[in-house]
């Protein structure tokens, strides 16, 4: 098994070599004056399984486009296998035609995955428990879950004063699965719209009863506008406390900012996506995919022993 990092976020790539006792392999990501990439694998791979990590976070084009040329390059170079391991997947949001006329990105992203030679993927916290369904290969869809219910936990948080909020409709589901890890914290959620023009988002309403505490789950955030208005109304509510868990930190636009001068007090992401120096703000707090990931690793190889 050989580990390849394209250069979206080596740090959690070498976190994951570190869990499996191993490097990462040479290689070499050239980039012309143009800005358009050479990617050349710098060791011999004969029959190797080649893993590569690149979440296509921002940008999205540029990493999706090393990906794809990074899994030529091992395919061609005789690897037997290619798995990439994309903890974020850029463009998933477009899984469907929202208005007339749309194309749907992530169709266009899963069948260049195909035709470049991937086998297999590994992913997190998708935005839909359909995504792998438009894949052809097999896909792992792991969760950051289980790391947010330990955190809760470490915390001292307890049902008998915590509301798990979904902070849209399309989120209950991701909610229900955390409560059940928490022994049935309770659980709500906000009536969210978005303009899907402007990008706008309204928090119009709370469905469920609420408590002293509130921790909104989602799967990103953006611009912060769907956890930040969420905030807003369940402080008119009452809510005294308010912490956030998202697995990806896309934080596009002044996000850490906004973030931080809000109601929030709170927010928790993870590794996914790579997050600069200048982004960091007091209130966050970032936890490692890394162990999860490297499992997954260790447990197929032991299946295929
Ligand atoms: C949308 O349905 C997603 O689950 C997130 O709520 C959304 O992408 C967050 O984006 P933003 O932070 O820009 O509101």
């Amino acid at each position: 098994m050989k580990i390849f990092s394209g250069s979206s976020n080596r740090p959690l790539a070498k976190k994951i070599a570190r869990e499996l006792n191993t490097k990462i392999s040479p290689l070499e990501i050239f980039i012309f004056p143009d800005g358009e990439r050479r990617v050349r694998v710098e060791e011999e791979i004969v029959g190797e399984k080649a893993i590569i990590i690149q979440p296509t976070s921002t940008p999205a084009d540029q990493n999706y486009m090393e990906l794809f040329f990074i899994a030529d390059a091992v395919k061609r170079s005789g690897a037997s296998s290619a798995t990439a391991v994309v903890p974020y997947l850029g463009y998933q949001r477009q899984d469907h035609i929202f208005r007339d006329g749309e194309s749907v990105s992530l169709e266009v992203i899963v069948k260049t995955l195909e035709a470049v030679g991937i086998n297999k993927l590994i992913a997190f916290d998708l935005h839909s428990i359909k995504i792998p369904e438009v894949f052809k290969i097999p896909v792992t869809h792991l969760s950051a879950l289980p790391l947010f219910a330990k955190e809760i936990e470490r915390r001292g948080w307890k049902n008998s004063d915590t509301v798990l909020v979904s902070p849209d409709k399309g989120g209950i589901r991701r909610v229900k699965m955390l409560s059940e890890l928490l022994t049935n914290m309770p659980i709500a959620s906000i009536e969210k719209q978005r303009d899907l023009a402007t990008g706008r988002v309204q928090a119009l309403g709370v469905d469920g009863k609420l408590g002293k505490r509130a921790i909104m789950v989602d799967d990103m955030i953006s611009s912060g506008s769907t956890m930040i208005k969420a905030a807003e109304l369940l402080h008119e509510n009452g809510v005294e406390d308010i912490a956030v868990f998202a697995t990806h930190p896309v934080f596009s636009d002044q996000a850490p900012k906004l973030l931080q001068e809000s109601y929030i007090s709170d927010v928790y992401v993870t590794d996914t996506v790579y997050i600069p120096l200048s982004s960091y703000f007091p209130k966050l707090t970032v936890l490692s995919v890394a162990e999860t990931i490297a499992e997954e690793f260790k447990e197929n190889s032991i299946q295929e022993k």
